[in-house]
């Protein structure tokens, strides 16, 4: 998978993907992530890449020439399955929608920030709206870093052990059951002892029934969805 970024902040992304599960993808070779600085795009004298509202109010908006411009620089070279906006009104991210996502060939991610950006950007090369939560950040950015970990971890050979993915929170719309490691005895609390039976059927089972009271618990709304 090949993903290009387009953001005025390419240097908020220097550490995110250089550590644990992204780094081994990008060592593999499994995925290829490209920064792009839209502002190297503005024409104008002081390489600005936002400017008043018109009609007035406050915040800036971004500018339609220096994304497009990149956006068509770079679709020029190779085509791509989806041009993505990061924004608090896009459709919000599911599990399922990063599974579909990590399918993909080649990517466009563009961040926005102020008050977005001019409409006919949208209009005219976003191809999909994602945001990844009902409250508003100061820019695209965490967004777009969130939705490259959801969708690299996905691709075949990321994870080591190639079932881990598939038994995450969220992959069948449940959550995860309680996981224990050793030592078998902490602070006089103790690892629930089906888990030592080496009965698997009976360990799936319960980590099944595990999931389902957790689910109920906590994001009950999630089984009305199966
Ligand atoms: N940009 C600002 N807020 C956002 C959100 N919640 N999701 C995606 N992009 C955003």
């Amino acid at each position: 998978m090949h993903i290009d970024i387009l953001t005025i902040f390419p240097e908020m992304f220097d550490n995110l993907f250089r550590h644990s599960i992204i780094k081994r993808a990008r060592e593999k070779e499994l995925v290829t992530i490209c920064l792009h600085n839209f502002r190297d795009y503005a024409t104008n004298k002081h390489k600005s890449v936002d400017d008043y509202p018109y009609g007035g109010g406050a915040g800036m908006v971004m500018m339609a020439e220096p994304i497009i411009s990149c956006i068509e620089a770079l679709t020029g070279k190779r085509s791509y399955d989806d041009v993505i906006y990061l924004s608090p009104d896009g459709e919000l991210l599911t599990q399922h929608t990063a599974n579909l996502l990590s399918l993909k060939q080649n990517l466009i991610l563009l961040c926005g920030h102020y008050k977005g950006v001019d409409e006919r950007v949208r209009e005219s090369v976003i191809t999909r709206e994602i945001s990844i939560g009902d409250y508003v950040l100061s820019g695209g950015e965490l967004a777009a870093a969130v939705l490259v970990d959801a969708i690299i971890r996905l691709i075949p050979g990321v994870l080591g052990d190639e079932t881990s993915a598939l038994s995450d929170s969220f992959q069948d719309n449940l959550l995860s059951p309680p996981v224990y490691t050793r030592p078998y005895e902490f602070r006089g609390k103790t690892v629930p002892d089906i888990l030592l039976s080496g009965h698997d059927k009976e360990i799936a089972q319960w980590r099944h029934e595990q999931s389902l009271e957790r689910t109920r618990k906590r994001r009950p709304g999630l089984l009305d969805d199966q």
